[in-house]
Parts: structure tokens; C-alpha cells; sequence
């Protein structure tokens, strides 16, 4: 009897087939680069951004925060910070993100000469500042003064006395104009010996403030991810019901320069009602979605007009997916297939599933475009919650769990002010887990591991850059890539 076809539109090489990061490695080719750090690892993120370090942090809320996506932009990745929390707060984390780093603060936070030494310590406390313009009267953007720590009283019984008392005033500061250049910044500051320099018009009218601290760290990094204007890169998430597009609103208006649709089963007719009711008031934000696990899931969010695609379907550490319910996609499976769909026509982000630095580099030469990482970039501090010491081996621990996990279930919809979906939440079987994971000091550490690892690779696949060894191996994979056997497997990763 003759075979029926079998009914699909996957144009994956059949090596591909239900593998994943661990199945390959890569044959070794000539070596150009006589040193790592000449290496180049730009990729790109989405339709309009690249990465000078393809690392994205998950959105997870025992991931990425307002912290943790700040050191990720920082060492050239980005952070997308997660929606566990209210509206006001996940874009007051976005907004504090636009305001620390930005050589130029476009907005700076200001209180009126009348404000009390009281309301001044604060609000320094409430905003992270280390010194606030003062303005003539409230709302009036003014500028009237500069009240920076050292002017504060640091002793008692100066709380009820105004700024206006020990700010320095107008006349006695130095300020630049609203088009001032960086390196003219620096003279003016070098110069006159200052810390920072707020911006005005020629009617004194507050635009902006330029600080030391932020001059010398966009020097230091000239690799970390910038907006048009110099300020951190930042992305945040929503769902795709309920108050989505009000968080989506303000979310933007905080200045979030990326939107990520993210739902588990992102190839769905919730996901078109979601992007086409989200184009329709916002047509000009960047917006990643997912998760898709195939094909014709990513050609889908193509078809939407998503600027760049997650792609796994339970392939992460703290997901049951797969456990639960038999469905997903192996994960290198899954971005081969999404690649050989749409090739680069959107940039795909290889989401769940990296153990090892070794598997970002596959997933990028396989077809994505960056990598998200949720476990690896757990633990350290950066990541939002507390260090536990275990009591038995005295080991430093922190939480990692999945968003569809009990715990983190229950924390959002109390902190999302919702609790009247409790009864659905909790009737809804889990997918997720929550885990405890080794404490690893700082993120900027792993990442700069994360950083040496890919260059290393980079050399042994013949290249100078990220970009061109990548656009070798994907287009024909099978040339470099060496499909492990059992035994071969055991020789290369058993240690
Ligand atoms: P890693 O392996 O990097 O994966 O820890 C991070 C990704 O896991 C996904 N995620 C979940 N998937 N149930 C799931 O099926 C969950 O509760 C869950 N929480 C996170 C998500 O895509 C994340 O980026």
C-alpha cells in the first residue's frame, strides 16, 4: 500500500528533527582572530534594534526587574521587565530605566523652592537621585536651583526648613543648553569643576540634566544598548487581554522602547485579536511576540507584523508545558523550523531551554537572532527577591519559577490588583514550577562569561564577527554541524 505523505509545511532538515541543543556541535573551522575581544557579536534583536551582545533577560518575575534590566542593557543586551505587577509600577520601572544612564535625563524629577528638607530626603530616597532641581513653583518647570546630597543637613532639626535655603541658586549655577553636545558637556563640567548640569532655554525653563556619573559610565560601555537619544534600552510585557493595551499605553508613555506580547501559545486567535487591536493604536512601537514552536506559528506572527518573534514552546526550565499536556516543539527544532519559515525576514529570540553558554551559540547559528534567558540569569543578584541560605549545606539560594507556577500565579494576581480572578487562576492546572537555584553574585559577571564564551566560538567557527559566521552556518548547516551519537554525547559533556 502505497504511504500517504505526511501533511506538513515544515521545511526543516531532517537532522533537526526532534533535536535539540545537545545533538551537535560544530566542526571547527580555520581560525582568523588573534584575540577574543576583537570579536564582534551584534545581532539583531528586532525589526529596528540590534544587540551588541544578543541576550535578552525573560520576562519573569524572578528575572527581570527594573535592576536587572538595567545591568543587561548596560553590558549591550536588553531586559524585558515582567507585567507580575500593577500598572503604575511596571512603568515606573521602565521610566527609572530612561532616566539613570541616558547621558541626557530628559525629564528630571523636580520639587518647588517652598518643599521642605523633609519632602527633599524623600524624595531622593523614592527616586534613587542623588540631587534634585528646584523649580520656582510647583509644575511651573522653572528652574529656581540645584539641592544636591551635600547641601542637605546631614544632622537634626533642619527638617521643616526649605530647599530654598540651602539650594544653590540660579544664579550661581552652571547650566548648559538643550542642545549641548556630549563632548562639550564634559568641558563645561571638567572645567568648572561640577556634577551635574541641568539644561535650560533662555527662559530658564528646565530641559534636562546632564550628570557626571552618567558621562563616564556612557564612556566606560560605548557596547551597552542606546536609544536614539543615549538612554538605556528597555522592553517591558503584556498579555493580550484584559487591561493589556491601558498597560500598553502606559508603558510607552513611560518611555518602554520595546513592547513583547507574551501568552504560551502564541500561534492562536487570542494572539491575532491581541496584535491587531494593539497595531490599531499603536503603530509605531516595536513589538516582539510570542511564544511560537514551528513553521507556519512563526510565519503567522510574520503575517501579524511582529518587528520580532519568541520562539519555545516548553523547552524551559521552569515550564511543565511538555509534562502537562504532550505538546511542544524540541527546542533547536523549533528555531530551525521558525528560520527556515521566514529566514530573517524577522528576527527570531531563542526563548527557554539554554543551559550552557555553548547552547546560545547554537541556537544563533541555527536561525535566532538573540537568545532569552530566564534560569541562567537567575540567581544572582540582579534578579528581584532575596538570598536563602539553606540550613542543611549552608549553600546561598534564590527562587526561579515559572509564571504559570502556583506561587507565581497567586503573587501577580494580588500585586495586579485582580484577586477576583482568583477562583479562575486557581481552578486553571499549573504549568509552571518554582525551584530554588544556586546564588551567583552578579549578573554582569555571568554576562561578561556569556560575552567570552561566544567570542571563543566565534573564533572555532572561522570568523571575525557573530554576524558572518552566522550567516554561513544557516544557510547550510548541515556543512558545519556534526551530529552526536550517544557515545559522543557522553565524551563530550559527562565530566
Ligand atoms: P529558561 O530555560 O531560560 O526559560 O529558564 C525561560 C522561559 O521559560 C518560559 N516560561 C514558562 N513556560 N510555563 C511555561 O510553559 C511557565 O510557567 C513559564 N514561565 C516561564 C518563558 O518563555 C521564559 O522566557
Amino acid at each position: 500500500m502505497a504511504r500517504l505523505p505526511i501533511k506538513t509545511a515544515m521545511k526543516v532538515e531532517k537532522e533537526f528533527l526532534g533535536k535539540t541543543f545537545d545533538d551537535f556541535l560544530l566542526r571547527p573551522q580555520r581560525g582568523l582572530v588573534s584575540s577574543r575581544r576583537q570579536v564582534d557579536l551584534t545581532s539583531r534583536l528586532s525589526r529596528h534594534y540590534d544587540l551588541s551582545l544578543p541576550i535578552v533577560s525573560a520576562n519573569m518575575d524572578s528575572v527581570t526587574g527594573g535592576v536587572m534590566a538595567q545591568a543587561l542593557a548596560l553590558e549591550g543586551g536588553v531586559g524585558i521587565i515582567h507585567r507580575g505587577m500593577s500598572i503604575e509600577e511596571q512603568a515606573r520601572e521602565v521610566g527609572q530605566i530612561k532616566r539613570s544612564h541616558g547621558y541626557i535625563v530628559e525629564k528630571p524629577f523636580c520639587l518647588p523652592r517652598n518643599a521642605t528638607i523633609r519632602e527633599a530626603r524623600l524624595f531622593t530616597r523614592k527616586h534613587h537621585i542623588t540631587g534634585i532641581l528646584i523649580e520656582e513653583a510647583l509644575g511651573s518647570q522653572r528652574l529656581a536651583g540645584l539641592l544636591s546630597n551635600r547641601d542637605m543637613p546631614w544632622f537634626e532639626g533642619h527638617e521643616d526648613r526649605r530647599v530654598e535655603e540651602f539650594m544653590t541658586p540660579v544664579d550661581r549655577l552652571v547650566t548648559g543648553s538643550p542642545g549641548i553636545s556630549m563632548a562639550e558637556a564634559e568641558r563645561m563640567m571638567f572645567e568648572r569643576r561640577i556634577e551635574k548640569l541641568p539644561l535650560v532655554d533662555k527662559d530658564r525653563h528646565i530641559r534636562g540634566l546632564i550628570s557626571k556619573k552618567d558621562l563616564i559610565l556612557t564612556r566606560q560601555r560605548p557596547y551597552s544598548s542606546k536609544d536614539k537619544k543615549g538612554r538605556l534600552l528597555v522592553g517591558a510585557a503584556v498579555g493580550a487581554h484584559g487591561d493589556y493595551l491601558e498597560r500598553a499605553a502606559e508603558l510607552i508613555h513611560g518611555g518602554a522602547d520595546i513592547l513583547v506580547i507574551d501568552i504560551a501559545h502564541g500561534h492562536s486567535d487570542v494572539m491575532k485579536k491581541a496584535v491587531e487591536a494593539f497595531r490599531k493604536r499603536f503603530a509605531e512601537t516595536e513589538l516582539i511576540c510570542g511564544n511560537v514552536g514551528t513553521g507556519e506559528g512563526a510565519a503567522f506572527l510574520k503575517e501579524l507584523g511582529a518587528d520580532g518573534i519568541k520562539v519555545g514552546i516548553g523547552p524551559g526550565r521552569g515550564c511543565r508545558t511538555r509534562l502537562e499536556t504532550a505538546s511542544g516543539v524540541p527546542q533547536l527544532q523549533a528555531i530551525r523550523e521558525a528560520w527556515c519559515a521566514i529566514e530573517d525576514s524577522v528576527p527570531l529570540i531563542a526563548d527557554g531551554g539554554i543551559k550552557d553558554d555553548k547552547d546560545i551559540f547554537m541556537a544563533l547559528i541555527c536561525g535566532a537572532s538573540s537568545v532569552m534567558l530566564g534560569s541562567m540569569l537567575s540567581g544572582t543578584d540582579e534578579a528581584p527577591g532575596h538570598v536563602i541560605v539553606d540550613p542543611a549545606s549552608g549553600q546561598k539560594k534564590k527562587l526561579y519559577r515559572g509564571m504559570t507556577s502556583p506561587q507565581a500565579v497567586l503573587e501577580v494576581l494580588y500585586d495586579t490588583e485582580h484577586p477576583e480572578d482568583l477562583e479562575e487562576a486557581l481552578a486553571t492546572p499549573a504549568e509552571g514550577q518554582e525551584m530554588q537555584v544556586p546564588y551567583k553574585g552578579s549578573v554582569v559577571d555571568v554576562l561578561r562569561r556569556i560575552r567570552g564564551h561566544l567570542a571563543s566560538s566565534v573564533s572555532y567557527a572561522g570568523g571575525g564577527t557573530l554576524c558572518e559566521v552566522r550567516a554561513k552556518v544557516v544557510r547550510d548547516p548541515m556543512s558545519y554541524l556534526i551530529v552526536l551519537s550517544e557515545a559522543s554525547r557522553r565524551e563530550s559533556y559527562e565530566r
